[in-house]
């Protein structure tokens, strides 16, 4: 096992912050961690793709990066296929994966950045799917007994951005590994989302594949979101926050046009990139960080911004949001 002390972060984070880790180590197996355990390096923090992080300043901590790599399908029947993940394979590789082998269930799920263990994590969604919908199961490592242990689906605790591992467990597991049941055949497919359906009718696709559904989402991201390699972001800086009907049916008396979508229990999900727009900071720039331009739930760096000011932009927003429509929004990403 090898420390490099005082390391850069800046191309492990999807922001391109230039924050200092007072020191780096490559998990490139679970041997690897079983060695930090054993030496008792403290304290730790675990990075996967950097997709999903701030780096609000310097970390004072060695930062396991997780590089367990493999794709091995575990078992099949006539109809699924049990497929095992290293948890630091890039989320996207694993849907090409299953793509060249016509497996379906990561189709909406295309182009999302990140790491595989980094998915259950925060139950990455988009376009109608949550990844719970395909998980079985994960590997574990307790970060202070060394213990292994599966948990499945029901353990996990999955939400709307929400797993037991960002709350009751919070810096407690290394995830080592994550379980998929993909289809082989007689692919369901969701459509539900409008833009997909656009893109299909506009390409005059009647009978979509998983490969079809994979090209139209690619677009859809792609027209919306930035693209890390070019400008530095993190997808969504806050969740869409869920309010009460009541509250929403306050609301949409002074804005008429407040979009929502309805949720099981009754109450209502607010677009955050709505509410961010509508209170001016769309397209906004402060120096070299700013709101995209075409995704106001987007905060970006556009190089060699700092990441406190990002926090402070986002202390902002979420400051305004509050006093202009009495909702407080949450932030999606975890802030060092
Ligand atoms: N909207 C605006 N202005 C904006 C952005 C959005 O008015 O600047 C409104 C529009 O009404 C739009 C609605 O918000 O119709 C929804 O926008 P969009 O489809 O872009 O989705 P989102 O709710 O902003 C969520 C996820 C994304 C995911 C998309 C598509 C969260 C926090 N974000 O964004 O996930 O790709 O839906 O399913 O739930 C991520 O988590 O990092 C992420 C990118």
């Amino acid at each position: 096992m090898q420390i490099q002390h005082n390391q850069s972060l800046k191309t492990y984070n999807t922001f391109g912050l230039d924050a200092i880790a007072k020191g780096f180590i490559h998990i490139i197996s679970v041997n690897d961690l079983y060695e930090v355990l054993a030496e008792n390096i403290k304290p730790i923090k675990i990075l996967g793709g950097g997709s999903n992080i701030l780096l609000k300043a310097d970390v004072d901590a060695y930062v396991l990066h997780n590089e367990i790599q493999g794709i091995e399908i575990i078992s099949e029947n006539q109809n699924q296929v049990l497929v095992e993940v290293g948890s630091g394979e890039l989320w996207h590789n694993l849907v090409l994966w299953s793509l060249s082998q016509n497996l379906g269930g990561f189709e909406n799920l295309s182009l999302i950045p990140g790491s595989v263990g980094a998915a259950p994590m925060q139950n990455i969604g988009a376009y109608g799917i949550e990844q719970d919908a395909t998980f079985f199961s994960l590997k574990a490592i307790h970060m202070t007994s060394g213990i292994s242990k599966v948990f499945f689906k029901h353990e996990c605790n999955f939400g709307y951005r929400e797993s037991i591992f960002k709350n009751d467990l919070k810096d407690q597991y290394f995830i080592t590994h994550v379980s998929y049941l993909l289809q082989k055949q007689n692919h369901v497919l969701h459509l539900e989302y409008g833009a997909i359906k656009d893109v299909l009718h506009h390409k005059n696709i009647i009978n979509p594949t998983i490969h079809d559904v994979s090209a139209a989402v690619i677009e859809i991201r792609k027209s919306k979101l930035p693209d890390p390699k070019e400008i530095g972001n993190s997808g969504s800086f806050f969740k869409n926050p869920v309010v009460s009907r009541a509250g929403y049916d306050h609301l949409k008396l002074s804005y008429t046009d407040l979009p929502c979508y309805p949720q099981e229990d009754g109450n209502v999900k607010i677009p955050a990139g709505w509410l961010i727009e509508k209170i001016g900071y769309k397209g906004k720039t402060m120096g070299n960080i700013g709101v995209h331009k075409n995704q106001a739930l987007v905060l970006v760096n556009y190089g060699g911004g700092k990441g406190s000011d990002i926090y402070n932009l986002a202390l902002e927003i979420k400051n305004n949001v509050a006093k202009t429509f009495g909702i407080d929004i949450q932030t999606e990403v975890n802030i060092w």
